[in-house]
């Protein structure tokens, strides 16, 4: 199995392309199911999870080419991916497939919109709390549907004649439900409002891309989301947005080691609230032509204080990499959690590192050392396994990062990245 294994102590400069959103990527990905026409994706990322949903779309009946002719987007590659399903030949999501990602659950939104009924195994993902999915199955239900769970599957189908638009305020704001419960509407009859919406950039990247496949959505980006059902989708054109987590990550690794880097192909209006709090523990971050500029140069790491929330909040998503940056503050910061109730695995890796952080419910008390020493320690999730990369790039000696696959779902090419600006980490195949 491969590992990751740096040798800290160089600065970073350069240049890091960032790719586009493996967030944005597969709810768009999963939306080619609600035509029969063909939707070109350009700017996906090569991730692990997206090669998963495409065998998961291939199931259920999608056509899909990537193009020959990969974009030349700074030293990285994206692709153009074509999806046309023709057919949906399958209304099951079988266990096998959903539970390597949870994102494919989503498919359920499609399917029942399209087909009026869909099979969907309950999902897996990252072990990051329960994450149950009571707000999808809340959500479709207003519209209509019919959902019973048997077997650990939800077994959903629409009323004769599709499923129905209406009001729907979610209790709690959901990333996911947003996205299916917005695809499930544009072919609903009538139209639907969701309330206390999710309000991530990723929402409204999916909802520009329907909106050129014909559908009627208004209100993405905010809390209250508005969509006229119409009765069929066409194909489309659509650019992926640029990942804001890959570019906190990178932000972040750079106001560790020190040094000044182009983060080339973004966009800071997507993380405000992230770079605020790099910039507050110490690194100069400002917008290129291309890009953002991250530079930090002498002055040691400041300790500051985040609390995760949905959009435009700090990510859950860069939790872990603010961690690791707050390893090697110069005094006490505080971290809380308040999205999922179990993502701080990687705590006790940080700790073998030489991290001082105790726990005490959703908040981590991290004191900042001096030095982190290198040592093995093992990703446990995906963000979580970045977070050691970023603290293995300032530990003296070697880190070697055991069960790097999940690295692998969500950050494309990252030893390339990190090399290229003077970072010393390679892969090694055992
Ligand atoms: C998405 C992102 C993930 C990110 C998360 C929060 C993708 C592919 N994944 O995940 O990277 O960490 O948003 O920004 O885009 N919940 C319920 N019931 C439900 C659904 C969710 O209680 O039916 C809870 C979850 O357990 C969690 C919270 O709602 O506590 C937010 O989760 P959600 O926004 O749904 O996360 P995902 O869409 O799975």
């Amino acid at each position: 199995m491969d590992r990751i294994r740096i040798t800290g102590g160089n600065e970073l400069h350069g240049i890091i392309p960032i790719s586009g959103a493996k967030n944005a990527a597969l709810p768009l990905m999963i939306a080619s199911l609600l035509t029969d026409d063909t939707l070109t994706l350009e700017n996906v990322p090569h991730l692990a999870d997206v090669e998963q949903l495409i065998r998961i779309l291939g199931n259920h009946g999608a056509d899909i080419s990537v193009n020959g002719r990969r974009e030349r987007q700074g030293e990285s590659y994206a692709r153009t991916i074509h999806f046309t399903c023709r057919n949906i030949v399958d209304t099951t999501a079988p266990y096998e497939l959903v539970s390597k990602m949870r994102a494919s659950f989503w498919v359920i939104g499609p399917l029942l919109a399209r087909e009026g009924r869909a099979r969907v195994s309950l999902p897996g993902g990252c072990a990051i709390g329960t994450r149950p999915v009571d707000l999808f199955i809340e959500g479709l239900a207003a519209l209509g549907a019919n959902i019973e769970i048997d077997s650990g599957y939800i077994n959903a189908t629409a009323p004769t004649g599709g499923l129905i638009g209406a009001r729907y305020v979610f209790p709690k704001v959901s990333v996911g439900a947003t996205h299916v419960m917005m695809m499930a509407a544009t072919l609903a009859n009538g139209t639907t409002t969701i309330g206390n919406a999710a309000r991530e950039p990723e929402v409204v990247d999916l909802a520009n891309c329907l909106n050129a496949m014909g559908a009627k959505v208004t209100g993405a980006g905010t809390s209250t989301i508005t969509i006229e059902g119409v009765t069929s989708l066409s194909g489309a054109r659509h650019r992926v947005l640029p990942d804001r987590i890959e570019t906190g990550t990178y932000a972040m690794a750079v106001a560790m080691t020190g040094g000044d880097v182009i983060l080339e192909g973004t966009d800071a209006s997507l993380l405000d609230t992230a770079l605020e709090a790099i910039r507050r523990a110490g690194a100069e971050i400002t917008p290129t032509e291309t890009g953002i500029r991250v530079y930090r140069n002498g002055g040691g790491i400041k300790p500051v204080d985040v609390v995760t929330d949905p959009f435009p909040g700090f990510p859950t998503d860069l939790q872990a990499q603010f961690m690791g940056l707050m390893t090697r503050s110069n005094g006490v910061s505080h971290i809380t959690e308040t999205i999922f109730e179990n993502r701080f695995m990687h705590v006790q890796e940080l700790a073998r590192l030489g991290a001082r952080i105790t726990l005490s419910g959703q908040t981590a008390k991290i004191e900042g050392v001096p030095r982190l020493k290198g040592a093995p320690v093992m990703a446990t999730d995906l963000r979580a396994s970045v977070s050691l990369v970023i603290a293995g790039l300032v530990a003296e000696g070697d880190t070697t990062v055991s069960r790097v696959y999940h690295l692998d779902r969500g950050f494309e090419r990252l030893e390339e990245k990190l090399t290229r600006c003077g970072a010393i980490v390679e892969r090694v195949t055992d």
